[in-house]
């Protein structure tokens, strides 16, 4: 959407506020020998008690509150009594809801406790090159060159980056225009963000992967080649200057 009057200013703050703050809590609430579907129902109590309604379950009939993905799944994971989390395991929550017909989404990648299977130089990685993106975006600013930047970043800290999955427009409803805010470079893409715009910027970091597959689950994504990818988004609106991050309190960057 595009920012035009206050009101929708005030809205999707409200909106990206109790995303921001459900993922952060996630994010803290998760312990080895959690399963995921306790940690999703933690989510939707949090969303519950701002009247807000999860977007994956409400747009996609997704069977759960908000997206879990554990070590090899990169997106779109299924909360599930049978997944248990465990000290090290790469993790994802991206938490998008809808309140009063406004629309935002937010999700980060973390280490669960110890580091023993050294992710986070990945992790790491990711948070940086979504900083690096989302401070070179204005109006007027190419689509197509802040792909450049993650790919660049992505290369020059030895990682890939997923090609068939991308950020964009959000606001009154969970994905609209502009579609395909890539992680790398399409030469053929002209289009420029436009200030006032609400977009939901994200990263797709990977080891060995360049493309995400779904499962015979119908959701659950992996990578064409294994390895592990990591994913950080702000929903965010494009100004003059630096952007307004709308979800900043889910501190990803910190
Ligand atoms: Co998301
Ligand atoms: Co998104």
């Amino acid at each position: 959407m595009s920012i035009s009057k206050e009101s929708e200013l005030q809205g999707m703050k409200a909106i990206s506020e109790v995303v921001a703050l459900t993922l952060k809590n996630m994010r803290e609430h998760a312990r080895p020998g959690m399963t995921t579907k306790e940690l999703d129902e933690y989510g939707a109590s949090i969303l519950r008690s701002y009247g807000a309604k999860s977007a994956p379950y409400s747009t996609y009939q997704f069977p759960g509150w908000t997206c879990i993905s554990v070590n090899h799944e990169m997106a779109h994971g299924i909360p599930s009594n049978r997944k248990v989390l465990q000290e090290g395991d790469l993790v994802n929550i991206d938490v998008s809801a809808e309140l009063n017909g406004f629309w935002s989404d937010n999700g980060g990648s973390f280490v669960l406790g110890e580091d023993i299977h050294n992710h986070q130089p990945l992790v790491q990685a990711s948070k940086e090159i979504l900083q690096k993106a989302i401070f070179a975006i204005k109006g007027g600013v190419k689509i197509a060159d802040i792909g450049g930047i993650m790919e660049r970043e992505a290369k020059k800290r030895g990682y890939k980056v997923i090609r068939n999955l991308a950020g964009h427009g959000v606001g009154r409803s969970l994905h609209e225009k502009p579609e395909n805010i890539l992680n790398y470079r399409d030469r053929f893409d002209r289009r420029r963000f436009r200030k006032n715009s609400v977009i939901a910027v994200e990263t797709f970091i990977a080891t060995e992967s360049t493309l995400a597959v779904e499962l015979d689950d119908g959701w659950t994504l992996i990578g064409n080649r294994g390895g592990q990818v990591a994913q950080h988004e702000h929903t965010l609106v494009i100004t003059d200057d630096e952007p307004l991050i709308l979800t900043a309190s889910n501190e990803i960057w910190n």
